[in-house]
């Protein structure tokens, strides 16, 4: 899982960028690095929604520490129930969003995860690729509609696009729909984080057999928990995919002449980021056996807070509001398995997942 805590970068860096008038939703925030990706972003002036599965009075006292360590207003932090391993939970807190009084969601972290362990969702679905793959790209596309570009304020250097490793000149661009990417980097993007781990390098690769992906894994070292996160990556390379070219399309040009778009994948970039968080000291290693956690863990991995810098910096930093696609471990951006650069399984994978959680195949 990634030993970099000595990395220096990673300690240099520090969020400061205001999030001022941004709304933040962070998936797990009640404990661990989720908990530290919230108060920080609090910290840096953000409307924070904390969600999770455990009970109101553990997010009660979560919001009470993120006030008294940044002295942030309470009318900043909100909590709201999700279980990522249940469906119907899941489209429960879409429909409780779409209610808010304020539905605009500018950055989303994908943060929520669980080791391996042996079980299966409510849904049926194998624990690990239930939570941390079905459950959080469902969340992501339900709360597509609502992520929205922030129309000021712009700040990163604007003369490049990057996706997935290849970049682009501004000068370069020709076509109507270049220009109109162009004028997308007058806004600031819309972010997606989601939180994956270097785990997804020890997989055999993808597997589609739903008999495989409905059957318990059997724990802790398990191949499970990585196949979890290499789908996440090959997800969020498909997203970022489908949505530059939700930007690009012909249908968005008529869209935007009919109608004021102000959020979704058709108003402006909405760019995603998949981080390796590094090993750290975290609930996560709870249940693992006591001898990885005294001679490994607790000797090796870096705190919560250091664990969620990767996350911030993919949600806050200007330098980097350009790129989309891409996968970072010490806020540096790393590439992923090669698992991750198979095309037809991606696609495959995006087909699949639609069917899996009701969701369509387009993003328009
Ligand atoms: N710690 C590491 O070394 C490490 C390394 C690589 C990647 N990661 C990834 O980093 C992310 C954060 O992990 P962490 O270390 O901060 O662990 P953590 O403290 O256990 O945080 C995980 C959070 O997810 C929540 N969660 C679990 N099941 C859920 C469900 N069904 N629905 C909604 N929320 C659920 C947990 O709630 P409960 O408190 O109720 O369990 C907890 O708040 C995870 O995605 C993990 O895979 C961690």
């Amino acid at each position: 899982m990634g030993f970099s805590p000595y990395d220096t970068y990673i300690k240099e860096w520090v969020p400061t960028q205001s999030q001022k008038g941004k709304t933040a939703l962070v998936t797990g925030a009640s404990s661990g690095i989720g908990f530290e990706t919230a108060k920080a972003l609090a910290a840096l002036d953000a409307h924070v929604v904390l969600a999770g599965i455990d009970p109101e009075h553990k997010f009660d006292e979560a919001i009470r520490k993120i006030i008294a360590a940044t002295g942030c207003s309470k009318d900043n932090l909100e909590y709201m129930h999700l279980d990522l391993g249940s469906q119907l939970s899941i489209r429960q807190f879409a429909d409780n969003w779409r209610e808010r009084k304020n539905t605009d969601l500018h950055i989303l972290i994908n943060n929520a995860g669980i080791p391996g362990m042996p079980g299966l969702t409510k849904d049926g679905w194998e624990m690990c690729y239930g939570i941390n793959y079905i459950g959080t790209t469902m969340l992501t596309r339900l709360l597509l509609d609502y992520m929205t570009p922030v129309k000021k304020g712009y700040q990163g250097t604007g003369d490049q696009i990057s996706f997935s490793g290849n970049s682009k000149l501004r000068s370069d661009l020709q076509t109507e729909s270049e220009k109109l990417a162009t004028n997308d980097l007058e806004l600031e993007p819309a972010r997606i984080v989601f939180v994956s781990s270097s785990a997804h390098k020890f997989t055999l690769g993808l597997s589609f057999d739903e008999k495989y992906l409905t059957s318990p894994g059997s724990g802790f070292f398990s191949l499970r928990y990585g196949e979890s996160k290499l789908a996440i990556v090959m997800f969020a390379q498909q997203l970022a995919k489908r949505l530059e070219a939700a930007l690009a399309s012909p249908v968005r040009k008529t869209k935007i002449d009919k109608s004021n778009i102000t959020s979704g994948p058709l108003a402006g970039p909405i760019h995603v980021y998949t981080v390796h968080p590094g090993t750290t000291n975290s609930p996560f290693w709870s249940a693992f056996p006591d001898f990885f956690k005294n001679y490994i863990i607790n000797k090796l991995s870096q705190t919560p807070e250091v664990g969620a810098r990767t996350s911030l910096y993919c949600a806050t930093e200007p330098k980097i509001a350009y790129q989309t696609g891409l996968y970072y471990e010490d806020c540096k951006v790393s590439s992923p398995s090669f698992w991750a650069n198979d095309a037809e399984k991606a696609n495959l994978l995006w087909k699949n997942t639609c069917a899996w959680t009701a969701t369509p195949e387009s993003l328009f």
